[in-house]
Formats: C-alpha cells, sequence, structure tokens
C-alpha cells in the first residue's frame, strides 16, 4: 500500500488501451465458453483445457500459466476457496459456489477477469453472496469513472456489500491491481475505504479491480500447495473481477463484452470507449 505511494503508474495511450481491448476480449470469450462449461460433473482440469484453447485460438496465451510457476490458465476456487484454486481434479457437485479467475497476454498486454457461479440450487445465503459480490464489482467500476483517486473505488465496493448484506466480509489481505505490460503492477486496489486516498486517477490508468467477499470471518489460509487461498472458518467465498480502462470521458470495462455499457447505464454512467 504505502510502499506503492511513489511508485510510478504505467499510463496508457488510447493507442495501447484500443490493444488492451483486444487482449480482454479474448478473456471475455474465455470465461464466456467456461461458464457455459460449469455444470455438475464437470471437472476442473477439463475446465482449464477448455479457456487455454479458446485463449490460444485468439491469438493469445494464458497468463496465468507460468506466473510464479503457477500450473494452470484459470485459478477455479469451489466454496470455501477464495481464489487461487489450482484446476486439478476436482469435480463440481449441485449446490456448489466456483469461481473461475483467468486471464490473456496479447502483443504484450495483459487482461484479467474472473466470475462466480452457482451449479445448480446453492443457498440462498450463497445466492445473496455471488449477487452482492457482482453488484459490488460493478459499483466499484461506478466509482473509477468519476474517482479523483483509486481510494474511491474500494470505498464504494465496501459500501455495496455493506448494504447488501452486513454480516458479509470483504478481504482485506487481497487487493485489486493496476494492469498492462504485467499482469500486477501498481497501484494496489483495495476492496473497502482504506486509510490512504490512494493515487490519483487519470486517463489512462488501467486497474483490474477485483472484489473477493465470505459469508463469514475474512481470515484466510494458503494450504500447502501454496496457492490455494481458503477461509479459516470454512464459509464460501466469491470473487468477481474486471479489467478496466480510465479514459478521457470515463471508463471502459475491457473484459466485458459490452464493454460495461448495460450495468454502467444501470448507475447512471456512460462507458466512454476509444
Ligand atoms: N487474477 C489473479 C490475481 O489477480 C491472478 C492469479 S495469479 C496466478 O490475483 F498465478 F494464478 F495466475
Ligand atoms: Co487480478
Amino acid at each position: 500500500m504505502s510502499l506503492f505511494r511513489h511508485e510510478r503508474l504505467e499510463l496508457k495511450t488510447p493507442d495501447q488501451i484500443r490493444q488492451m481491448r483486444a487482449s480482454g476480449l479474448v478473456t471475455a470469450a474465455a470465461l464466456a465458453a467456461v461458464r457455459g462449461a460449469l455444470v455438475p460433473g464437470a471437472v476442473a482440469s477439463e475446465i482449464d483445457a477448455l479457456a487455454e484453447s479458446v485463449i490460444r485460438e485468439g491469438g493469445a496465451k494464458p497468463n496465468f500459466l507460468g506466473y510464479e510457476g503457477y500450473p494452470g490458465s484459470i485459478c477455479f476456487s469451489v466454496n470455501d476457496v477464495v481464489v487461487h484454486g489450482i484446476p486439478e481434479s476436482q469435480v463440481l457437485r449441485p449446490g456448489d459456489v466456483v469461481s473461475i479467475d483467468c486471464g490473456a497476454v496479447l502483443d504484450g498486454w495483459h487482461s484479467d477477469a474472473a466470475i462466480t457461479v452457482a451449479i445448480d440450487e446453492v443457498d440462498p445465503r450463497s445466492e445473496v453472496l455471488i449477487e452482492a459480490t457482482r453488484q459490488a464489482l460493478w459499483d466499484g467500476i461506478a466509482a473509477f469513472a468519476r474517482a479523483q483517486y483509486v481510494g474511491e473505488i474500494g470505498r464504494a465496493i465496501g459500501a455495496s456489500i455493506r448494504a447488501a448484506e452486513p454480516s458479509f466480509g470483504v478481504l482485506r489481505d487481497y487487493t485489486g491491481h493496476g494492469i498492462g505490460t504485467a499482469m500486477h503492477m501498481p497501484p494496489d486496489v483495495f476492496n473497502f475505504a482504506a486509510r490512504e486516498r490512494g493515487p490519483r486517477v487519470r486517463p489512462g490508468l488501467v486497474l483490474a479491480i477485483e472484489p473477493m467477499v465470505v459469508e463469514g470471518g475474512i481470515e484466510t489460509s494458503v494450504d500447502s500447495d501454496n496457492w490455494t487461498v481458503r477461509t479459516v472458518d470454512a464459509s464460501r467465498a466469491a470473487h468477481w473481477e474486471h479489467t478496466v480502462a480510465r479514459t478521457p470521458d470515463g471508463v471502459w470495462v475491457l473484459t466485458a463484452a459490452d464493454g460495461g455499457a448495460a450495468e454502467l447505464a444501470l448507475r447512471g454512467v456512460e462507458i466512454a470507449p476509444l
């Protein structure tokens, strides 16, 4: 956080943002394909292979694969796994809550997005969790469209979750991030009102905004595989993410097929593509 305070932010030109859009559309296509395959009986490694094939057909590469030794093209996080679950032999069952995080690199430009899906009928509280987290992502994106400081995004996300269900927890140990020529760049993007207001928002700033929300306590642990992040109290988690560019006139959601038009219109914000 404050470590990054004086760090230089990578501001993209309009042409670079258009290149990032191409990368974002590949990630969006991969997640759309994955979403259709998330049914009871689906195996994590097969979902991973599907995502990888869509990414490669799009002329891109999976940016997760090999990242600090990560073995998959997606993260596959079921129930109490919040993020960074490795896609292996897990089989989806009715009632599961699964988060899929996915990214691509195209012509050197990274994109990163995540969805959370209910497998058949899930319990009502999990249904609320998934939808509240999705809404909080879009509320955070709408805040980015008007923000003067990056900290306003987390403030909006935190308020959105509190309004939906005050007993839900918002993770503090994991954050969103800048993105561009690398997947993870400054600044950190908190999902709550942090003490500092963060760096100033400028046109060309591109962020991966990604609320991670749990039904119970926010304490997490990492499995012995050094990746899988779980809630300590075994409560369920949801994770939604988009890569979003701030343009001179607002935002463009690079990993949404419609650029964010529909969800932002609901919040009185127009998208501002380049
Ligand atoms: N999208 C994830 C994040 O921002 C990236 C996962 S790291 C990987 O945390 F190694 F799994 F790729
Ligand atoms: Co991310």
